[in-house]
């Protein structure tokens, strides 16, 4: 199937939140921010910038009505800071005007007098300060301290992993529209629409039945917009609600850089043991994680390091720790992979240590200690319908991994300026939210009497195709044409509580809930059918609709799916 926005996509038609003819008397907002990375706020001279041409209002924490504390995990974030600036970038006044450069020219005239603190950015500098997000979490195994004895090599070292900025093409961006009866629609980009919706009515001090918000399709996320999509949304619904007039928030791209988290920044501690065989007996790590100034999803974003630590080996003594450290940066945040591959660069790096002094190849470790069937995982699990070394062999053999180093190096040789390299490492990664009650999908299917079909769900369209799935599970289900099934932005007032989209599982949980929608849905329509038919009772289940027509065991009826459609309509 294509894609089913590509008509619109190549043509620059698709509409992103600010492509959307602007309502009449739209306003325009700028975030002032801090220009340092930690320190109480004595001053704020908003005077300059309020005789800024065009300027209509400047919001401070002041102006919340409701409670200004939100957060996923922990509610530990202001929207606009109250006293106390943690990180360059931290917004602290609104803006509002008639055009953009209003509301930045504007912006950039606020005075802030702002006394130092000290500032940490470095996570083993906020630990040995015991400023934590929460108390470390160790998970183990058998028996670490004794199993060294029995190894044959011991290797211990260090390393660190940078951050990363996600870098979707669409910056962070909402715009709030004010409706009646103190009610406000938000189109926000922001992977979760319903983390928005609840955030603003805390901070709005409003019930979320007030709060529409509304995402036709994300520019990209990447996790970026997992939870700190919400800020903007709220500051647009916040200023909305405060002038009683539509306001749009755009972040330029330097703004979305400074005032974002990037991807978790760790530094790692290791020690690996292994026989003389070259199967790991034992190993042991200390993750710190910079988690920057707020925890956002960095317990969650722990947690899943914690849960892939020995990545795709079975040890069977290990011992992890890890710890969210507070430093002044940006609330770092959701990031493809979510912790997992920080816990997995730091195995890597022991293994490649451990491969140094025995002098012998990475890969022989690697493939000597894949998880096997009934293996178990240090935390608990166990290893079940287990592929890996079949996987392994495969992609050895399809990418020709025995020429693959004689032909780098012989590239190497033949080349002064330009070098390749290259990296083999198994990929065990969980797939799902760690938090249970996230597990969940929505979808709600409607049959119009044109036999056209609307599909909402709790996915976000972000780039990655969920739409196009969507029509395509919807079409396959009821047995009609892709063509007649649209699918319709994510919106709270027609998906309650929905998942943020996220931990690879949008699409299988929204995809499933799509399908038994339009299943129950099918179920009414072939007891019409069975009726129209003149076929006995209980004889539905030979009903089947496949390429418009209802076929009853196997042989086409004639009644086609517009018909039938009409018919059901008609027998309510
Ligand atoms: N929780 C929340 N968000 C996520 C997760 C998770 O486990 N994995 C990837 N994104
Ligand atoms: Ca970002």
């Amino acid at each position: 199937m294509r894609h089913i926005d590509s008509h619109l996509h190549t043509r620059g038609e698709s509409q992103y939140v600010d492509d959307a003819p602007p309502p009449e008397e739209m306003l325009h907002a700028a975030v002032f921010s801090s220009p340092k990375a930690h320190g109480i706020i004595e001053g704020l001279d908003l005077e300059a910038a309020r005789a800024t041409d065009g300027v209509v209002e400047i919001l401070t924490a002041e102006d919340i009505p409701g409670v200004n504390r939100f957060g996923a995990i922990f509610q530990d974030e202001q929207l606009l800071v109250e006293k106390k600036v943690c990180f360059v970038g931290h917004p602290i006044a609104l803006v509002v005007a008639n055009s953009p450069e209003s509301a930045h020219r504007a912006a950039s005239r606020i005075r802030v007098e702002i006394s130092d603190l000290p500032i940490v950015v470095d996570p083993r500098v906020a630990f040995a300060n015991g400023d934590l997000i929460h108390p470390p979490r160790t998970f183990a195994i058998g028996d670490v301290d004794a199993a060294w004895d029995d190894c044959a090599h011991v290797v211990e070292g260090s390393c660190e992993i940078g951050g990363q900025e996600h870098l979707y093409l669409e910056t962070n961006r909402a715009r709030a529209v004010p409706r009646e009866d103190g009610c406000v629609q938000v189109f926000a980009s922001t992977q979760s629409p319903a983390a928005a919706q609840k955030a603003i009515a805390i901070l709005l001090g409003i019930p979320m039945h007030k709060i529409e918000v509304d995402v036709k399709r994300l520019g990209g996320g990447f996790g970026g917009k997992e939870d700190q999509g919400t800020h903007w949304a709220a500051m647009a619904a916040l200023a909305a609600l405060r002038i009683g007039k539509p306001v749009q928030l755009v972040l330029n791209r330097a703004d979305d850089i400074r005032m974002t988290g990037k991807r978790h920044p760790y530094s790692s501690d290791f020690k690996i043991g292994l026989s003389g065989e070259g199967m790991i007996l034992a190993y042991e790590a200390r993750h710190y994680q910079n988690s920057g100034a707020f925890a956002d999803l960095s317990p969650a974003v722990l947690e899943r390091t914690l849960l892939h630590s020995t990545n795709a080996y079975y040890v069977p003594n290990a011992r992890v720790m890890a710890v969210p450290c507070r430093t002044n940066l940006p609330p770092n945040t959701a990031f493809r992979g979510f912790g997992g591959p920080q816990g997995m660069f730091v195995i890597e790096s022991a293994i490649a240590s451990v491969a140094e002094v025995m002098g012998i190849p990475a890969e022989e470790i690697q493939e000597k200690n894949l998880l096997r069937e009934n293996d178990h995982f240090y935390y608990g699990q166990t290893a079940f319908n287990c592929r890996i070394k079949r996987t392994w062999s495969e992609a050895c053999e399809g990418f020709d991994l025995a020429s693959l180093k004689d032909r780098t190096q012989a590239f190497n040789e033949a080349h002064f300026e330009l070098k390749k390299g290259y990296a083999l490492m198994p990929v065990c990664f969980g797939i799902s939210f760690t938090k249970i009650h996230l597990n969940q999908g929505n979808s709600l299917v409607h049959v119009y009497q044109d036999g056209s079909v609307g599909v909402t769900t709790g996915g976000i369209e972000m780039g990655q195709g969920i739409s196009t799935n969507m029509a395509s599970v919807a079409a396959r289900t009821f047995g009609i044409r892709e063509d007649r099934v649209k699918v319709e932005s994510t919106n709270t007032t027609r998906i309650a509580n929905m998942s943020p989209s996220a931990a690879s599982a949008t699409t299988d949980l929204n995809g499933n809930a799509t399908m038994l929608a339009a299943s129950e849905i099918l179920g009414g329509m072939k007891s019409v059918a069975r009726v129209t038919l003149g076929l006995e009772p209980g004889l539905e289940e030979q009903i089947e609709v496949r390429n418009e027509t209802v076929f009853v065991d196997g042989s086409e009826t004639g009644l086609d799916w517009e018909t039938l459609v009409e018919k059901t309509y008609y027998a309510r």
